[in-house]
């Protein structure tokens, strides 16, 4: 019989535990479409920001959130690490997704009911349409009830820390570990405390935990996860 994998592939986890790399890695295996939900948060951020905007303005943000000129697609040669090009109209924002001031307000805009409410027609849309991998941190509890598989993935905060720090470092970051965990730390709490869809373990989902598994062992798990389920 033909092997044929899960259509809509679900993915949450703290920040740090390798979601996207795992998620990007699978998508592209698969031949999947991939969307790291997080950038929708960092949009809509980053669209605050620039705008001069209250972060706490909820209703706010949220009509914000439901125009935003957000596309995002394929890498462009610039992007290729990442694995995705994010345009908010005609700029190129991929890499202001990720500046230190959209890190500091990304979860207070992500802790908006409203915000998550105008963002999730995109996300459900496109998990609609089948043959996609997407993660975050309440994709398998609320954005993707139904998803085919769901995973969820886990380390310690130390590991998760010193993966950071190594990949901060590979682009000239000079943060010391302690700093990083104590942000991690931070998010966990932010991520797992608040009232509107909190980070949890769905029931129905497969938890890795990856303290032990380097990248390729940990995609072995998964094609063999894949696989069992056929
Ligand atoms: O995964 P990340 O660090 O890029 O996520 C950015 C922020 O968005 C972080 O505060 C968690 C939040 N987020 C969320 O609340 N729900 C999601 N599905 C994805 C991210």
């Amino acid at each position: 019989m033909r092997f044929v994998p899960p259509s809509t592939i679900a993915i949450d986890g703290p920040a740090g535990s390798g979601k996207t790399v795992i998620g990007l890695w699978l998508a592209a295996h698969l031949g999947y479409a991939f969307l790291d939900t997080g950038v929708l948060y960092r949009a809509v951020a980053l669209d605050a920001l620039e705008a001069n905007l209250d972060v706490h303005d909820g209703e706010l943000l949220a009509a914000r959130a439901r125009a935003i000129p957000l596309r995002i697609s394929p890498p462009d040669e610039a992007d290729r690490p990442r694995g995705y090009s994010a345009y908010l109209g005609d700029h190129r924002i991929t890499d202001s997704l990720f500046e230190p001031r959209v890190n500091s307000v990304v979860s207070i805009v992500a802790a908006h009911r409203s915000v998550r409410e105008a963002l999730l027609p995109l996300q459900r849309g496109l998990g609609e349409r089948g043959r996609v991998v997407m993660v975050g941190r309440d994709v398998t509890t609320t954005v993707l009830p139904h998803a085919d598989l769901k995973l969820y993935l886990d380390a310690s905060i130390e590991r998760r820390a010193r993966r950071r720090w190594d990949q901060e470092r590979a682009h000239g970051s000079t943060r010391d570990v302690n700093s990083i965990a104590a942000d991690l730390a931070d998010r966990d709490q932010r991520d797992s405390g608040r009232d509107a869809s909190p980070l949890r373990v769905a029931t129905d989902a497969i938890r890795i935990q990856t303290d032990d598994l380097d990248l390729e062992e940990e995609k072995r798990l998964i094609v063999e996860l894949l696989e069992s389920r056929r």
